[in-house]
């Protein structure tokens, strides 16, 4: 199958199941939190951390239904993280994924309120699959450390801070409050398969987060809200720390350019990663 199609493939999956699991929220819920948080998941993302885990999956000879929970468990916490960070405390944000963001179509409680649930709902569903084992824990355990004080949480903080714009600086935040929950659902494929080229998938997961926060904050500048499906020029009115504001966009452009290049080595030995390097590649090029 050509690049393309794998992707389309892997996130019809990921829509499938995540609809089978969303159709099965409790309906004694109120409507008031099902249906912001079901807007906050279900609105039109690129998928790109459930389509990543189930490529390493593949990769790694892992059954993709061994990941379907854990990739919705990622993406309910990647989509709780964009909630909170459109609200008014953050970066006050209208719009995500080309419509209202959460909060300004529910309001900022049920936005606040819809993020919380998200995060439970993924622990949730990540522990509802059948014949759990201690890798598949031990998955788990890595991908809520990724989420939480010392991974995208701690990022987020240092972001919203408006820390000095140094290098070193933009790399604690963007390993932090990107490169990890990108990083997750890589590693994590990789301990359900009881550690398979951990150390490879490690240095890919690094490259490919940084790589893509590097690409983010390089589309802020240069794209326009029909491509980005949310507002343009934001980090720049709110004075972010971003790899554009620190090392201007020339420079932003060739670090992308290497973290490609790492990403792309560091599977180069792992039999049929092929898709994983064309994912690289794709990022780089992406316009949205
Ligand atoms: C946006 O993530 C936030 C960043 C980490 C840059 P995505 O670009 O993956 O957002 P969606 O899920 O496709 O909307
Ligand atoms: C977001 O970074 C990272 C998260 C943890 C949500 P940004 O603030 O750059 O993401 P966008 O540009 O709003 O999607
Ligand atoms: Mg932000
Ligand atoms: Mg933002
Ligand atoms: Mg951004």
């Amino acid at each position: 199958m050509e690049f393309k199609e794998k992707s389309a493939y892997y996130r019809e999956r990921f829509e499938s199941v995540l609809s089978e699991r969303l159709n099965a929220l409790d309906a004694s819920a109120p409507d008031g939190i099902t249906v912001p948080m079901r807007y906050a998941v279900e609105n039109g993302g690129k998928r790109i951390r459930p389509v990543l885990c189930y490529a390493t999956a593949e990769t790694l000879g892992v059954p993709l239904y061994e990941v379907d929970d854990i990739a919705v468990a990622i993406e309910s916490i990647h989509s709780y993280s964009l909630v909170h960070d459109d609200l008014p405390a953050m970066d006050n944000d209208d719009f995500r994924r080309g419509k209202l963001s959460t909060h300004k179509k529910f309001g900022e409680a049920h936005g606040i309120l819809a993020g919380d649930a998200l995060l439970n709902f993924a622990f949730e569903t990540a522990l509802d699959k059948k014949n759990i084992n201690a890798d598949y824990i031990n998955a788990l355990k890595y991908v809520a450390k990724c989420a939480g004080y010392g991974g995208m949480i701690g990022g987020q903080v240092i972001d919203i801070e408006g820390t000095e714009k140094t290098e070193g600086n933009l790399c604690k935040i963007i390993e932090n409050k990107t490169a990890k929950l990108i990083k997750a659902p890589i590693v994590a494929a990789s301990l359900i398969s009881g550690g398979k080229y951990l150390k490879e998938l490690e240095e890919f997961g690094d490259a490919l987060g940084f790589l893509f926060q590097i690409t983010d904050d390089i589309m802020d500048v240069t794209g326009s809200f029909a491509e980005l499906g949310k507002t343009p020029d934001k980090d720049v009115k709110e004075s972010k720390t971003t790899a554009v504001s620190v090392l201007g966009l020339e420079k932003a452009r060739e670090l992308a350019e290497r973290y490609r290049e790492t990403a792309k080595n560091s599977v180069k030995n792992i039999p049929d990663s092929e898709f994983l390097a064309q994912f690289a590649e794709a990022v780089f090029s992406r316009k949205s």
